[in-house]
């Protein structure tokens, strides 16, 4: 039993109760479980991803967990362009009252040598990973300033491939240590605002990404980690509960590394 499944339907408990977060990439691997263990901690949430079929089915897993007037929404959008992105912010303007927590979650990699990438490899990644990411938290950031609330946090989702360098990850790592500086920019810029901006640095953890990649994840990440054990989206959901929680209302422009100490080495 995962610690959301544990926390939910617990009448009164709830680090998150009342609030709206919203999660993309939602519907699978670690924004998933980032929805989940908000949903545990009594967030209503709304997810976002492309495969309708795939949204469905995990906001309906949502809708299990969730309390009585805990609300769980999904909208299936490409993120990875301005359209999808407008569709978001529309619905999210629209429908939801306020917009505490802003997880920016999309992401994908493609690993292969330097002198290899395509431009059209490239082109891809960039607009997904990077432009994507500063479309959808520069939105968030605007609603979050003109719907003012308690508690207002943005998270992206970074990896530690952004720091230290690995031969065949630069297309990844390149956009996601623009996403560190993103986050630090961002967090200064909008630190008078109330609004807090931090980003979560993954190492391998076993998803439905990383095991497209490498069907023996699991092994490969308790190779690395010296914990001895390889990463599940559940460790990257505790990070990101921290990180968005009001308790952490001193926490802004960190980037926090869970990754079993994989990046110690
Ligand atoms: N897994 C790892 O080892 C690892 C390590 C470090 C960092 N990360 C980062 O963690 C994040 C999540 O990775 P993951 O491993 O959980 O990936 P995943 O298993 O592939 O899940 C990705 C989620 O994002 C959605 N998505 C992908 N592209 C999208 C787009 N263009 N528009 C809207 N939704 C989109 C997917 O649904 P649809 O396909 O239906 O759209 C899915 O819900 C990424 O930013 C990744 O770089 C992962």
């Amino acid at each position: 039993m995962t610690a959301a499944q544990q926390h939910s339907g617990e009448a009164g408990a709830g680090l998150l109760r009342g609030q709206w977060a919203v999660v993309t990439g939602g519907s699978k691997g670690i924004g998933y479980a980032i929805a989940e263990r908000f949903v545990g901690e009594g967030a209503n949430v709304l997810i976002a991803a492309r495969d309708k079929a795939a949204l469905d089915e995990a906001a309906g897993r949502l809708r299990a967990l969730a309390g009585d007037g805990q609300r769980i929404e999904s909208l299936p959008a490409d993120l990875g362009g301005r359209a999808g992105i407008d569709a978001l912010f529309d619905h999210i303007a629209r429908e939801l009252p306020v917009l505490n927590i802003f997880v920016a979650n999309v992401g994908y990699g493609i690993f292969r040598s330097f002198l290899e990438v395509t431009d059209e490899e490239w082109d891809g990644i960039v607009s997904t990973n990077l432009t994507g990411t500063f479309r959808c938290t520069q939105a968030a950031a605007r609603l979050m300033r003109d719907r003012p609330a308690d508690n207002r946090a943005i998270l992206v989702i970074s990896s530690i491939r952004a720091q230290g360098a690995r031969p065949n990850t630069l297309p990844y790592s390149t956009t996601k240590a623009g996403l560190n500086q993103l986050v630090r920019v961002a967090a200064y810029e909008l630190a008078p605002l109330g609004i807090r901006v931090n980003a979560l640095s993954p190492g391998l953890v076993v998803t439905p990404m990383a095991l497209s990649h490498n069907p023996q994840a699991a092994e490969l990440g308790a190779e690395l980690a010296p914990l001895n054990r390889a990463g599940m989206p559940s460790d990257m959901a505790e990070g990101a509960l921290y990180l968005c929680n009001p308790a952490a209302s001193f926490v802004t422009g960190t980037n926090l590394v869970v990754d079993g100490g994989e990046s110690l080495w």
